[in-house]
């Protein structure tokens, strides 16, 4: 690929809301430190009635595409908790980021890898097109329900990013990918659960990152993380690990908002912008994809001089600095209202589950329309 074409500037949301492990282990009964050393987990970001995707994925992307709007006719939006079978996603957010009419707006689907192939088919598009910016957000709801083994493993948050020439963050190279059909995970129609058989998914996870796992040392290597230590569960399959000090960067962001499914690689990556102690210009970083079901790809990317300007770390910091901590009670509240919503055609949200911290927010679903409301 001769043109240079990549990230040009990436941004993370997660919900005002989490619920800390230890109250959660408290409640089932189970030793903190399962949740804590064993998943590697501290915390897990909870949706409130008034957010869903559309509005996560606005407060993700609403900074980074301020003044880039005419240059963005592409926007791929990927999620496996998609709310409707028949209209994207994105076309709810694509009014509220102002966004041309001329504009493609796609939802793609493949549990958590479909943000990888998103980016991956943007940087092509790109380097066809290479005056033209594509937007890739990812957003999921990681909800397995009460009581379930996956429910510590839950979160929620989006990523988006902006796809262009000559990028700021990060330079996108091809990836080698391998998809097989496996039954280790699936959400039936009408659920808002998956059905999950978590130890298949595990071993599936690192049957696929050895068919596409590099035989070269890596210094850096981000993974797909739904809890943070099936990072160094993947890491050991390697020929040449990467270092602990690395792996540790890469797991704080995830650690304290727990799966983003989609999102969760990009969240490991952002955990590195923001927490490495040596400098990142110029150096390559694998990036390992995997969604169940299942695909997995490893991919690198090289990072641009400029990176840290187009990151808005302080907002970043201001989302997870403000997030407020639920009671056992709160969460299980907030979830069933969760579930209940998700099952209605018409649903008004209660004014007490809106936030004066979100710049977006779900107002009503009316005949199945949802209705947004940007302050
Ligand atoms: N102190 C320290 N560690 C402890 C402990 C204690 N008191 N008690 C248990 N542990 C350790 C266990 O030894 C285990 O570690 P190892 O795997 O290294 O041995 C770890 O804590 C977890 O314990 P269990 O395996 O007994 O946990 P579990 O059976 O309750 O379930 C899970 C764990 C399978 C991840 C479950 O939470 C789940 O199904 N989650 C959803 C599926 C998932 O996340 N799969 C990951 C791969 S699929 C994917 O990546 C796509 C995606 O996003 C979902």
């Amino acid at each position: 690929m001769a043109q240079k074409v990549g990230i040009d500037a990436i941004s993370f949301y997660t919900p005002g809301a989490f619920l800390d492990l230890a109250v959660l282990a408290k409640a089932r009964g189970v030793e903190e430190a399962k949740y804590k050393v064993g998943l590697g987990q501290d915390k897990m970001g909870i949706i409130s009635p008034s957010e869903d995707i559309v509005t996560m994925g606005l407060e993700a992307a609403y900074d980074i595409v301020q003044g880039q709007q005419s240059a963005i006719d592409l926007v791929l939006f990927a999620t496996e908790s998609g709310f409707d079978f028949s209209k994207a996603a994105g076309i709810y957010l694509h009014p509220l980021l102002g966004l041309n009419a001329q504009c493609r707006v796609l939802e793609v689907k493949q549990a958590c890898y479909a943000a990888t192939g998103a980016l991956q088919l943007a940087v092509q598009y790109v380097s066809l097109n290479p005056q033209k910016k594509a937007l890739v957000i990812s957003s999921d709801i990681a909800w397995y329900g009460f009581k379930t083994p996956g429910e510590v493993t839950q979160g929620a948050g989006a990523i988006a990013m902006i796809i262009a020439a000559n990028p700021k963050v990060a330079v996108v190279q091809p990836g080698q990918f391998y998809t097989e059909s496996i039954p280790d995970f699936y959400r039936p129609l009408g659920s808002e659960v998956p059905v999950v058989d978590g130890k298949l998914s595990i071993r599936t996870y690192r049957d696929i990152f050895k068919k596409v796992m590099p035989n070269k040392p890596y210094e850096y290597i981000c993974f797909h993380q739904p809890f943070a230590t099936m990072a160094n569960k993947a890491n050991e399959v390697l020929p040449y690990p990467v270092a602990e000090e690395f792996l540790t960067e890469s797991k704080i962001l995830g650690s304290i908002v727990g799966n983003i499914y989609n999102g969760s690689l990009f969240l490991s990556l952002l955990s590195v912008f923001m927490h490495a102690k040596k400098t990142l210009r110029g150096k390559t970083i694998g990036m390992f994809s995997y969604g169940s079901g299942s695909i997995g790809e490893f991919f690198d990317v090289t990072v641009q001089n400029d990176h840290e300007k187009a990151i808005p770390f302080s907002r970043i910091r201001q989302v997870l600095d403000d997030r407020r901590a639920l009671s056992f009670g709160e969460y299980e509240r907030w979830m069933n209202e969760f579930s209940t919503k998700e099952r209605q055609l018409n649903y008004a949200v209660d004014a007490s589950y809106i936030s004066p911290k979100q710049r977006f927010y779900l107002k009503s679903i009316e005949q199945g329309h949802r209705l947004y409301v940007k302050r």
